[in-house]
């Protein structure tokens, strides 16, 4: 019988631990997490690897938190810089295929329309540093890989600006937001979702693995907006009239230790193109996130 083991770093991620409900009727899954495996550790990621024999690699793993990355940058370059290669080269040996996910953080945010990858890369911190040396390390390995590239994830659990805004309308009469960061929020079940659908494709009977198609690809949620648009949306629609005064700010207004770009938006064109991958509006994708909270409350 074919292969289809799946292996996924960061099972408790945002997007790991959706990846681990959405793959599981494409075949076997198995999520590995921190401290089991840890990335600044290449020989635990080698054999974790070895151990499982998957015929998909997804790393949902990273060092995310953007601000401290500039006071530890050497482990945000082991984990999001030096691991995705190690990554790489376990599954050129394999034959694997490797799925990872980058960031809209690897661009300055100068360009006036949405980014291509072609573009090309300027981060301006050290976050957006390590995970473009993760890019580039995963581009000279080559093999079979999907760098999928996205931009303000959030969802029902885990870190995010949505859990967070919403637990501070609780606490504060007024909020101050940021309003000259554009980009698109994209919800950690649609990349699950997405991520899904590109494998299904690929490991159908006909589907063929890549076949040349390796390279990057953005993936974020359809539409654009400011942190401030994107706060306003959900929190008036699960606060109501109860929600706190909104104050829109310029970035200047909130400093903080690593500089963030004023455009965020990525065009999801290529994706499109190549697998016919359509996202869905950040918008309805919102409405499900918020449902699923409402639900749970
Ligand atoms: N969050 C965003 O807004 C955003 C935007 C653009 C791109 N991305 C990218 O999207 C991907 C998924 O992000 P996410 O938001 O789902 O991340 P997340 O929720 O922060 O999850 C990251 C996972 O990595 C694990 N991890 C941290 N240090 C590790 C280590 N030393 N060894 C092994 N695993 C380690 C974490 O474990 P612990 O929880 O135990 O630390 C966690 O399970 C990442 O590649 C990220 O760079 C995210």
């Amino acid at each position: 019988m074919t292969n289809r083991k799946m292996l996924v770093f960061g099972r408790i991620g945002q997007v790991g631990w959706e990846l681990r409900h959405k793959l599981a009727c494409l075949g076997p899954v198995t999520g590995v997490e921190y401290p089991e495996i840890d990335f600044t550790k290449p020989d635990s990621i080698r054999n974790a690897v070895r151990a499982a024999a998957p015929a998909v690699i997804i790393n949902a793993a990273a060092y995310t938190a953007v601000d401290k990355a500039e006071t530890e940058p050497e482990i945000a370059m082991a984990i999001n810089g030096t691991a995705p290669g190690v990554l790489a080269e376990e599954a050129r040996r394999l034959g694997s295929i490797l799925v990872h996910y980058s960031t809209d953080y690897v661009f300055d945010g100068a360009k006036q329309s949405a980014y291509l990858e072609a573009d090309a890369p300027n981060p301006q911190n050290v976050y957006g540093k390590s995970k473009l040396a993760g890019d580039e390390a995963i581009q000279a390995v080559g093999g079979d890989y999907l760098i999928l590239r996205t931009s303000w994830v959030y969802g029902a659990r885990g870190s995010n600006f949505l859990l967070t805004m919403l637990r501070l309308a609780m606490e504060r009469d007024e909020l101050r937001i940021v309003d000259d960061q554009t980009g698109a929020p994209t919800t950690s079940e649609c990349i699950a979702q997405a991520t899904a659908n590109l494998l299904a494709q690929l490991l159908a009977p006909q589907g063929g693995g890549l076949q040349g198609r390796s390279g990057i690809y953005n993936l974020t949620n359809a539409g654009e907006t400011t942190w401030f648009g994107f706060a306003k949306a959900f929190l008036t629609k699960h606060y109501g009239t109860e929600t706190p005064k909104l104050i829109p700010i310029p970035t200047s207004e909130f400093p903080r230790p690593a500089k963030r770009p004023a455009n965020s938006r990525l065009s999801c064109q290529r994706l499109e193109e190549t697998f016919g991958a359509v996202m869905p509006h950040w918008e309805d994708a919102l409405s499900l996130v918020l449902e699923t909270l409402a639900e749970r409350a």
